[in-house]
């Protein structure tokens, strides 16, 4: 067979030779990201849920572009770190759109935060409550569901580390109460991150207002999380945005009149599905070993196939008559595989570029430097102009840090 066009579901719009410039200009390993697919996912989320705050978690890309672009299309701003937190700084993020997440937040990451200023911290166990102060706060809850996604990635059901219990929970309300200086402004979850179906989410949202009307005083704010899927191969079908703002909210209104409390304000947060599509990482192939392309990169720019078995739709810039191919990196792994029997042409060849899509969420903020590999720079594209975001890490970068 030819190779296929490429699947438009999964490009962002930047054109072939375009991607080839970018690969000897600025050389390879590189993370291409397309700043009008960054701009169009955030204000899909805000048409689709007009009545909703949107917060960007930034765990999926963090860099001072991305924060700019997503603080322009007017979204909040989910951070879980003061290294995050650090990004929104530099670019003068307002305080109060700012979430602080993490289930074990160090004394330096609530101190950035108290001291910045943020809006929301997301109070995630009972002792965190005696480390605040003079603060507006939701409290992360374990709502018990398991989403259909992989194991690593389902954060919603019981026995994982994240959020406190439903007892622990009507415990957490009453110290927050006894305390002047805070403001429980409302709770919040995260089932999990690619979520399929939208029925995940909606079970999550009556489990919620459920556990509202069990607390008996009022919520204003109800967080559902991020978590929305993004298709990585075509096979994959697109996340049913319009259905989850439909069916989500109907829920929630519902439930809330069945159980006569007021209708909570909404807050979500998508990473992945913000910033996956914008992303294009860009190889070399080095070596042709039938059926292994060895590309120049591999598990320390992308690491989700070795932690979650992810798959990938790579191709060439250029097609051909094609065969089963395994696309592998240069670690010294044999798991360092970056996408397993996937049509390449016949003839590729060193030299090649090979382009791998959906890869703007948890690549470059994912990425190592095992085997002391640097990590690619963050190459900005929109229309007609192309500038690096964030360099790529030369040799001295590693060597700086090392000081012994
Ligand atoms: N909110 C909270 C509290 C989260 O923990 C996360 C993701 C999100 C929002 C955003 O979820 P998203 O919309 O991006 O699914 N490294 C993994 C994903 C880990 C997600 C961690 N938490 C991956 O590459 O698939």
């Amino acid at each position: 067979s030819v190779s296929a066009q490429a699947d438009p579901r999964l490009w962002p719009g930047v054109s072939d030779r375009r991607l080839g410039w970018i690969a000897a200009t600025f050389g390879t390993p590189t993370y291409v990201l397309d700043e009008n697919v960054v701009r169009e996912q955030c204000r899909r989320f805000r048409d689709a849920l007009p009545g909703a705050r949107v917060a960007f978690a930034s765990k999926a890309l963090s860099c001072k572009a991305v924060v700019r672009w997503v603080l322009e299309e007017g979204l909040s701003l989910d951070v879980c770190s003061a290294g995050e937190l650090a990004v929104a700084r530099a670019v003068g993020f307002p305080a109060e759109r700012v979430l602080l997440h993490g289930n074990a937040k160090t004394p330096e990451d609530l101190k950035a935060a108290q001291a910045y200023g943020v809006g929301r911290i997301v109070v995630d166990s009972l002792h965190e409550i005696d480390l605040l102060t003079d603060q507006r706060v939701l409290l992360r809850v374990m709502p018990g569901i398991a989403a259909d996604t992989h194991p690593s990635l389902a954060t919603g059901v019981d026995g994982q580390k994240f959020g406190l219990s439903a007892s622990e929970v009507e415990e957490a309300v009453r110290r927050i109460d006894a305390r002047p200086d805070l403001t429980l402004e409302g709770l919040h979850c995260h089932v999990g991150s690619q979520i399929r179906h939208v029925a995940t989410f909606e079970q999550a949202a009556r489990r919620m207002v459920a556990l509202i009307a069990r607390l008996g005083r009022s919520i204003r704010e109800l967080d559902l999380g991020g978590g929305f899927a993004v298709p990585y191969t075509s096979a994959e079908p697109d996340f049913d945005l319009t259905g989850y703002a439909d069916r989500v909210t109907r829920a929630i209104r519902y439930e809330c009149a069945r159980h006569r409390v007021p209708v909570p304000e909404l807050i979500i947060e998508p990473g992945r599905a913000i910033v996956a599509r914008a992303g294009v990482t860009l190889y070399r192939v080095t070596s042709v070993k039938h059926p292994f392309v060895a590309v120049d990169g591999g598990m320390s720019d992308n690491a989700r196939p070795a932690l979650y078995q992810a798959r990938y739709q790579p191709r060439l810039l250029r097609i051909g008559p094609t065969a089963p191919m395994t696309l592998v990196g240069r670690h010294c792994e044999a798991g360092d595989v970056l996408a397993a029997d996937v049509p390449l042409p016949r003839d590729v060849h060193p030299g090649d570029v090979v382009a791998v899509p959906v890869t703007g969420a948890y690549h470059h903020s994912l990425a190592s430097n095992y085997n002391q590999v640097g990590r690619p720079a963050l190459v900005g594209v929109r229309d007609g102009l192309t500038r690096v975001l964030v360099r790529a890490e030369t040799e001295e970068d590693l060597l700086r840090r090392d000081v012994g």
